[in-house]
């Protein structure tokens, strides 16, 4: 090999190397630049996004009550029981529309598909410790946005009609029909006045 070649050899690597490092290092500073200026995610108001999803809740909740009080002053309590197997997820459905799925969660959940996930489990334990501070039921709301999605939660307070079937004691009639839907029940031993979920 001459010495010509040789230099010529060195002078290709040395800048290979150095091409190199600049594309790593325009490269790194682009993603850099790209994360600060990709993001025009910006966060909804939370007062607009709850007067939006309000009117659906408060829908789905009006329409099982009523239809709830309706079996259980034909049928009683078993007849609501079967009401709230079969007809509040039906109910929850209809009223899901505009992009809204409703449902209904609880700490102590009777229907294991109502189970809450860990944002919804930190919104209920929130819920409950606000509450306890004397904030007013009808405060307890609670928004989360992401790029992805906007989920709305707000307390579900129990009532004397409640009791029936989420109460300390309930009917051996009742408790025995629960038991026999719902074997895994978590959702007795509330009193008037306790969150007993949430929309
Ligand atoms: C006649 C019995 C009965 C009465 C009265 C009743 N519930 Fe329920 N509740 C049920 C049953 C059964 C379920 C399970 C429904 C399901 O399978 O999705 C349930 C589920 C729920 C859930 C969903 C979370 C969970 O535990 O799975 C909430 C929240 C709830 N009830 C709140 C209430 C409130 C508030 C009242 C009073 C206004 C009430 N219920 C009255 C029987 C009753």
């Amino acid at each position: 090999m001459t010495q010509a070649t040789m230099f010529k050899r060195m002078f290709k690597r040395m800048f290979k190397r150095m091409f190199k490092r600049t594309i790593a290092r325009f490269a790194s500073k682009a993603v850099m630049l790209g994360l600060l200026t990709i993001s025009p995610f910006v966060l909804a108001d939370p007062a607009v996004t709850i007067s939006e999803v309000k009117p659906i809740m408060m829908g789905f909740g009006k329409n099982l009550k009523a239809e709830l009080k309706q079996a259980m002053m034909s049928g009683g309590p078993i007849e609501g029981i079967a009401i709230c197997n079969t007809q509040a997820p039906e109910i929850a459905k209809q009223a899901s529309h505009s992009g809204w799925a409703v449902a209904r969660t609880s700490l102590k959940w009777r229907n294991d598909k109502n189970e809450p996930d860990q944002w919804e489990k930190e919104q209920l334990i929130e819920f409950d410790r606000k509450l306890k501070t004397g904030e007013s039921s009808n405060k307890l709301w609670s928004v989360y946005e992401d790029e992805k999605e906007v989920r709305v939660m707000k307390a579900i307070m129990t009532d004397g009609v409640c009791l029936v079937c989420h109460g300390e004691s309930l009917m051996p009639a009742v408790s025995k029909k629960l038991n026999e839907l719902y074997p895994n029940d978590h959702a007795t031993g509330f009193k008037a006045g306790d969150i007993r979920g949430a929309f």
